[in-house]
């Protein structure tokens, strides 16, 4: 039998034996590129090839890869202190990141709660919102969520997401959530061309508001979860902030904790440091991760303002907050979200992000009236269309994995969501980077409705 550390292997076939890799169908789906560098915008691949990360590493990397800065404080703080319980101890990344945090986060978020991922900070946020008020005695039992919503791949984060594909298995197990559309005329959010600010206008009529208002007056729901202006997984679907601002005034009003979860948005995607900044009205949880260490260390954050936290003091033991993980607050992804934040508040983070969006705005308009596409849309750095096909709008749309190798093999790394391509660059992508990207997609639109292009791309080696 052959070892797994068998040498004359390449590295892609001894991944092959040993790895089990996310949201992969091992018997069918090509072998992983070996990646051995990152530098800027680019990963660099064991043969010396150089491709472009156009959606920053599954959304998280935003300073670009292997950031000396970065690279530094990491090294740094692994030698001063790599990691001690958090419970009972605490030390100075974590106190000054929750501080730096509390100074730029919407307004009245008051205390800071470490976990280790996305979907962590949500399963912290959404047992934050049901213990508020199981402390207080008050019965509440439902939750509200965005129909193609993606909050993560833990129970409580699925059950909060869409019933779709990746909950399916698992349907049975999961509670109960009432979902919502998002607050688009269409109810799909595919339509919404521009940025958060220009499509004010595009709003859903007042049936929709009145249908929610009539079934949250119930008093059950116990909190309003989603993702703010564009559900990523769900298809990078985008709906305008003054709709949002309705609906969380209507949830105020009826007294549902409002989580939003920023794990995609956070940290300057959508043009602002948060995507909450472009509505007057504020959340009580706010869920991070990803951009929080600017791609580099797994970390999660969830935030509260005071009622919230308030409502867990009490001399009953039974009223703390039983929630902790081994890694919480690790001491080197702290200083590495701290040394993320220092690059983040420089001018430069944000006029790279400008610039981005103006890019993007500008290729859309190239794009906008092709024949093969629909719904060419923007939030901020984030840009979407869908390739038109016979078959649904779905991830589970087979192109899927005929456009991901077309990218491949132009030495662009995009995952695209089943027919929906979307770009989600590093800020530090430069326009020349951007432009490869936007050519390569040009080209594929010239030719994707040509029966024969499928079978020339196959054979054609780049
Ligand atoms: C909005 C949102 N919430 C939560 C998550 C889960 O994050 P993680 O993959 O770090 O668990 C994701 C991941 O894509 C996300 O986009």
């Amino acid at each position: 039998m052959r070892k797994n550390n068998d040498h004359s292997l390449t590295l892609a076939q001894r991944d092959h034996l040993a790895i089990w890799h996310p949201d992969t169908q091992m018997l069918t789906e090509p072998l992983p590129i070996p990646i051995v560098k990152g530098k800027g915008s680019l990963l660099i691949g064991e043969d010396g090839t150089e491709y472009i990360d156009g959606i920053s590493s599954w959304w998280t990397n935003i300073h670009g890869h292997g950031h000396p800065y970065l690279a530094q404080k990491i090294f740094e703080q692994a030698q001063q202190l790599e990691h001690c319980i958090f419970a009972g101890l605490t030390h100075p990344p974590a106190v000054e990141l929750a501080e730096r945090l509390l100074q730029i986060l919407p307004s009245a978020q008051s205390r800071i709660f470490f976990s280790d991922n996305g979907s962590t900070a949500v399963e912290v946020g959404l047992k934050m919102a049901i213990q508020y008020w199981f402390n207080q005695g008050i019965h509440k039992n439902k939750i509200l969520a965005f129909r193609h919503g993606y909050h993560g791949d833990t129970f409580g984060s699925m059950s909060v997401s869409a019933r779709s594909v990746f909950t399916m298995p698992f349907q049975q197990y999961l509670f109960e959530v009432d979902y919502i559309d998002i607050p688009v005329p269409d109810g799909i959010g595919g339509g919404v061309f521009n940025s958060p600010e220009k499509c004010r206008g595009d709003m859903p009529d007042n049936n929709y508001y009145e249908a929610i208002k009539e079934k949250i007056s119930s008093g059950e729901y116990a909190a309003f979860i989603f993702e703010p202006l564009i559900l990523g997984a769900g298809g990078m679907l985008m709906y305008p902030p003054a709709a949002l601002e309705r609906l969380i005034k209507i949830c105020r009003e009826n007294n549902l904790l409002i989580i939003t979860d920023e794990v995609m948005t956070g940290f300057g995607r959508t043009g602002k440091r948060f995507a909450m900044e472009y509505l007057q009205v504020q959340p009580d949880i706010i869920c991070l991760s990803k951009g929080l260490t600017g791609g580099t260390m797994a970390l999660g954050v969830t935030s509260c303002v005071q009622k919230v936290y308030d409502a867990f003091l009490s001399e009953d033991k039974l009223k703390t907050f039983l929630h902790g993980h081994s890694f919480t607050a690790n001491p080197i992804a702290c200083s590495a979200a701290l040394a993320s934040l220092d690059l983040f508040m420089e001018n430069t983070c944000m006029e790279n992000i400008h610039r981005i969006v103006e890019q993007h705005a500008a290729f859309i308009k190239e794009i906008k009236d092709n024949p093969a596409i629909k719904n060419a849309r923007q939030t901020g750095t984030i840009m979407a269309f869908e390739i038109i096909t016979q078959q649904q709008d779905s991830y589970m749309n087979p192109l899927r994995y005929f456009l991901s190798e077309f990218f491949f093999r132009r030495h662009i790394v995009l995952r695209p969501l089943g027919n929906t391509i979307y770009l989600l660059p590093p800020y530090c992508t430069s326009n020349t980077e951007l432009r490869t990207i936007y050519d390569a997609i040009t080209f594929l639109l010239e030719n994707v409705t040509r029966q024969s292009f499928y079978s020339e791309e196959r054979h054609n080696k780049h």
